[in-house]
């Protein structure tokens, strides 16, 4: 992962959730050494994982405390450059040990969060991106995953922000495809399993990680394309590193 990112130097370096294996102090620690080593800045939201799931007590009155004090304060932060704008966003819960939700409140602001500072303006549209951990439909490549609580109003709160790409992971599977059809183009990017041996399928204790490459720029006079380049990499045993095994290319809107 270290080569891959020195390699491609990507702007910014995205962590769907599952930091770690247990929430424990020691492994969230270990996450943000890993990520401040790669160099880029990196936005992560919690996992599943990240939520202590035998320690009950801690689960109940303080589920993100570990979280917190070890690896970043900020449950769902956000990312803002000259292209793009990224919003995390927390779907792992106390009481949902596996699967996530999106809550109401959480909904009704992403909105605010895209729009708040008039980023609408220019004139390339800066591309929108929200992470979130738990899947938001059934791509076929998910294997029969149920997707979050909410997941269909999240797909239409996105929409309405303007959003272009949803990133996730959970599924240790990766998988790129339209979303159901919510009045905008919208693209669903999920993650394989990055840096543990948990990939399923075709995945099987091998690493995956995406590398999404964004062209906002204007391609004829008066005509703009907005696309997103998916590289799905998968981990070589034989040449020890992250080779291309498949290309999305993403039309946005
Ligand atoms: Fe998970």
């Amino acid at each position: 992962m270290e080569a891959l990112v020195a390699d491609r130097r990507p702007d910014l370096v995205v962590v769907s959730g599952d930091l770690t294996q247990r929430a424990k102090p020691r492994q969230f620690r270990q996450a943000r050494r890993f990520l401040e080593g790669l160099g880029p800045p990196f936005l992560a939201v919690p996992g599943n994982h990240d939520v202590p799931m035998y320690r009950v007590w801690e689960r109940l009155l303080d589920r993100y405390g570990a979280y917190r004090r070890h690896f970043s304060p900020d449950l769902e932060p956000s990312f803002r450059d000259a292209e793009l704008e990224v919003v995390g966003l927390n779907t792992a819960f106390n009481l949902t040990i596996e699967d996530g939700r999106f809550t109401p409140h959480q909904l009704a602001a992403v909105r605010e969060r895209f729009l708040g500072d008039g980023s609408t303006e220019g004139d390339v549209p800066k591309v929108r991106i929200a992470v979130a951990h738990h899947p938001l439909a059934a791509l076929p490549e998910l294997m029969g995953w149920r997707t979050a609580r909410r997941s269909g109003e999240a797909l239409t709160a996105f929409a309405a922000a303007g959003v272009d790409l949803v990133l996730a992971g959970h599924v240790h599977v990766a998988a790129v495809g339209p979303a159901p059809d919510r009045g905008r183009r919208l693209w669903l990017v999920h993650s394989g399993t990055s840096t543990s041996r948990r990939g399923r399928g075709t995945e099987r204790g091998r690493n995956t990680c995406n590398l999404i490459t964004l062209d906002t720029g204007p391609q004829d006079a008066g005509c703009l394309r907005r696309s997103a380049t998916v590289e799905q990499m998968l981990w070589s045993e034989q040449a020890e590193r992250f080779e291309v095994e498949a290309v999305h290319d993403c039309a946005l809107a």
